[in-house]
């Protein structure tokens, strides 16, 4: 079974999100009317992992209404924060869940409603607390900020066995640098789904911008 053929019912690990393209759009929904006009802009540009910010009121009600629209996609909960976070989350719909640091109480919270996690890491000892876990494969948070390829490159043999998802300042230009490298899953960023193009609705150009982005070599 081919990724784009996997079965997008069934519950799915971390590892099978990020195997379905290779970009997550990070999605700051203002406007739950806007939900599933975005959800299938992405959805149809090839973009199959979707994450919604918890930073708007308006988000578990987009990320319930994305999942509607787009049941070709995988619709996940971002900035989780707390265990209420993970909960809400997961009462919402959503089938991942992404947090921009390395929690215990969140994780434990996802992991007693089935939520699979990707949590956020920017040390060597984050990262090996999450191993400790069980997890392999985090998001490293901010990427750019925190020294972008060169640092996972340098993480690679010494913290062989991870594999991350790196966001934050990550984009058209360098994204095909990060998913060059072994360690490196996929990538997170908010750049397919611009501020400006989704308040105009303009579905088409976000469209194309995800097909851009699922046409990415990793
Ligand atoms: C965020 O915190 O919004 C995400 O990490 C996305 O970052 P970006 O806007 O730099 O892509």
């Amino acid at each position: 079974m081919t990724r784009a053929e996997a079965d997008l019912t069934a519950d799915l690990t971390i590892a099978e999100v990020c195997g379905l393209a290779p970009v997550v759009p990070v999605l700051v929904v203002e406007d739950a009317a806007v939900a599933a006009p975005l959800a299938r802009a992405l959805a149809d540009g090839g973009l199959r992992a979707l994450e919604v910010t918890l930073r708007t009121p308006a988000a578990l009600e987009a990320l319930a209404a994305m999942a509607e629209a787009a049941p070709d996609a995988v619709v996940g909960a971002g900035t989780l924060r707390t265990p209420e976070d993970v909960r809400a989350a997961a009462a919402a719909g959503a089938r991942f869940g992404v947090s921009p640091g390395f929690s215990h109480a969140v994780l434990d919270a996802a992991e007693a409603v089935g939520l699979p996690m990707l949590p956020g890491v920017a040390t060597p000892s984050e990262a090996m607390a999450a191993a400790e876990r069980g997890l392999e494969l985090l998001k490293f948070f901010p990427a750019e900020a925190n020294g972008g390829v060169p640092v996972l490159k340098a993480w690679a043999s010494p913290l062989q066995g991870l594999r991350f998802c790196p966001t934050g300042g990550v984009g058209p230009l360098n994204a095909p640098d990060y998913l060059a490298l072994p360690n490196v899953a996929c990538v997170g960023g908010s750049w397919i789904a611009p501020p400006e193009l989704v308040a105009r609705g303009d579905w088409t150009a976000i469209a194309a911008l995800a097909r851009e982005a699922a046409g990415l070599e990793r």
